[in-house]
């Protein structure tokens, strides 16, 4: 038999969105209420790093190991990125008989970030991403970044955004089969490279009310909820993508922080409510909301994820201003940390790709 030991990396970027994705019409193929944008972070400071190998002389199952520790495979959502991609190597082996039939052998797959995992960072966008990526080059599958977004999204919604770098919209489509479900780049970073992000990591506990979880809750109790997903986050799709065309800063801030106000009321307005912010997240908007009012213009932007960490975005010109005054504003609250003590820079590129 073969023994020929198949293998191929790749790197995958953390995003973080700009308006959110927060509601599924279909939970089994995570298809969303509304569509979702984002910026894609530098991947020298937050990305997954993974390597996935396959061979006819692998007698295990297939497995998973990320930062040196086995985790499950055996979830739908990881089955369904693994059958996704099996069946699509499965059709290239089926019209040449000349290609080894790798969709039968089991997989292996190394993970790392280089990040801590558990520091509440968006990390299942970064770590799926990378998955799908890796097995997409170890199966030379002549996919696309979008067509692979259409896998990654059936891992974790968000994951199909950091496909792309730069600033990404993930289109929430009108198909069943979720074949319209998918993510298009809005710009490169390089059209705006002067865009930075700063990290304010107030808990590394895990969030006690999963994304999943949260965004079913929200769907089924929220009266909010169909305003916002039916008539804002559209205006405010359009919006955004003028803002970013133009370079526009202060409409990019404004709509970036009301989007993530508009998120966490949705949140606050379900039944039992739900709290992602805590006291120390506050805090934040409020030094926020101060560096602004002394710059005379919105210079920074706060936004929120499912969870009370901050991310706050600015452009480099202003880093004295908001990364410096965040030290002073913050220094005497308990528990926040700069994540490096500095920027993190939007993705100057789409991900590095090497296969081995
Ligand atoms: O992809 P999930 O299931 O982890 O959900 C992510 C939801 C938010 O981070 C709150 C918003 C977003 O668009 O990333």
């Amino acid at each position: 038999a073969d023994q020929t030991i198949y293998r191929a990396s790749t790197t995958a970027p953390v995003n973080i969105a700009v308006i959110k994705y927060w509601g599924k019409r279909d939970a089994k193929l995570n298809l969303p209420t509304n569509s979702s944008l984002s910026v894609t972070l530098s991947q020298a400071d937050l990305c997954t790093t993974t390597t996935a190998s396959c061979s006819a002389s692998y007698t295990t199952a297939d497995s998973l190991l990320l930062n040196s520790a086995p985790q499950t495979l055996e979830t739908p959502r990881t089955q369904a990125c693994l059958k996704a991609l099996r069946s699509q190597r499965a059709a290239l082996e089926e019209a040449n008989s000349n290609l080894p039939k790798l969709s039968t052998f089991p997989l292996r797959i190394v993970s790392v970030n280089n990040f801590p995992t558990a520091a509440g960072l968006a990390s299942s966008a970064a770590g799926f991403a990378a998955l799908i990526r890796a097995i997409a080059n170890l199966y030379e599958l002549p996919a696309n970044p979008s067509d692979l977004s259409i896998i990654a999204r059936q891992g974790s919604g968000s994951a199909c955004r950091s496909l792309f770098g730069g600033y990404v919209a993930w289109q929430a489509g009108e198909k069943a089969d979720g074949s319209d479900s998918l993510a298009v780049e809005v710009a490169p970073a390089s059209h705006w490279p002067e865009m930075r992000a700063v990290i304010l990591v107030a808990s590394a506990l895990k969030k006690d009310v999963g994304s999943t979880e949260g965004m079913q809750l929200t769907v089924k109790t929220s009266t909010l909820f169909p305003l916002r997903a039916n008539t804002i986050v559209p205006q405010r799709m359009e919006e955004m993508k003028k803002a970013i065309a133009s370079k526009n800063f202060e409409d990019f801030a404004r709509i970036t922080m009301q989007d993530s106000n508009g998120f966490h009321a949705t949140c606050l307005d379900t039944y039992p409510p739900t709290f992602y912010m805590n006291d120390t997240s506050r805090a934040a908007v409020r030094a926020v909301e101060a560096i602004n009012r002394a710059a005379g213009k919105d210079v920074a932007a706060y936004t929120f994820d499912a969870g009370p960490n901050a991310v706050i975005y600015y452009l480099a010109e202003n880093e004295g201003l908001v990364a410096g005054l965040f030290k002073s504003f913050l220094s005497h609250i308990d528990g926040w940390q700069v994540r490096r003590g500095q920027a993190i820079q939007a993705s100057s590129a789409t991900p590095l790709d090497e296969s081995i």
